[in-house]
């Protein structure tokens, strides 16, 4: 008789679009449980400075209250002649309470008279599995573009051009854009490792 396994793995995250987007990439033997059905409704602070820290913390934390195998994200826009910024900043740009186009307003602006427009995306996924970590990084290299155009998506998604295309992520359909984006290629190397370590 075949041995099935199967897994518990909580993704902390509120947020039921990054979950279902997760789990059609997952196998479907990972029962994958967001914040929400854990009934744990605060927010998790994303204190640190890194986006790699920030992704740890959400997975350690939750981790830490549930004992429960599970982890954590987080993605930001690195501009090279912004000295990598926004980066982990990347909700906030603006400031606290600002909108999505108030941070590409700001992006735009701080780019005015640069030439060097070249950026990336990256998500770093956190799996924090048995008691130990383990870091998955999605990086997808493109361009900041001069205005924005586009009306799919979000965040920058309208004046990020990735790499190889001439359109924004913002004129691309989801799909499109979720085969070649920074979470599809972190998540990914989620989904191997738990194929290749734990059979899932
Ligand atoms: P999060 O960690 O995935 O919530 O991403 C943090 C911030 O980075 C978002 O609020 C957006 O401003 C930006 N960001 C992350 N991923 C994307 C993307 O795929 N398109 C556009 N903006 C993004």
């Amino acid at each position: 008789m075949e041995f099935v396994s199967t897994m518990q793995l909580i993704f902390a995250t509120h947020n039921q679009h990054k979950l279902l987007e997760v789990s059609k990439l997952i196998n479907s033997n990972v029962q994958l449980l967001s914040l929400n059905d854990i009934n744990y409704t605060q927010e998790i602070e994303e204190t640190a400075n890194t986006i790699e820290e920030n992704a740890s913390l959400k997975a350690w934390h939750i981790y830490n209250h549930t004992g429960n195998n599970c982890f954590g994200d987080d993605s930001g826009l690195e501009i090279e002649a912004l000295n990598m910024e926004p980066g982990v900043y990347s909700a906030r740009y603006a400031g606290m309470h600002k909108s999505d186009s108030d941070n590409i307003k700001k992006v735009l602006h701080e780019m005015s008279n640069i030439t060097n427009r070249v950026a990336q995306f990256k998500t770093i996924i956190s799996l924090v599995i048995d008691g130990e970590e383990h870091i998955f990084e999605g990086i997808i290299k493109g361009s900041i573009s001069e205005k924005a155009i586009g009306t799919n998506g979000f965040g920058y998604d309208p004046i990020f051009i990735p790499k190889g295309y001439n359109i924004s992520f913002a004129e691309m359909s989801l799909d499109e854009k979720n085969k070649i984006s920074h979470r599809s290629i972190a998540v990914g190397k989620l989904v191997n490792f738990l194929n290749l370590r734990y059979g899932l």
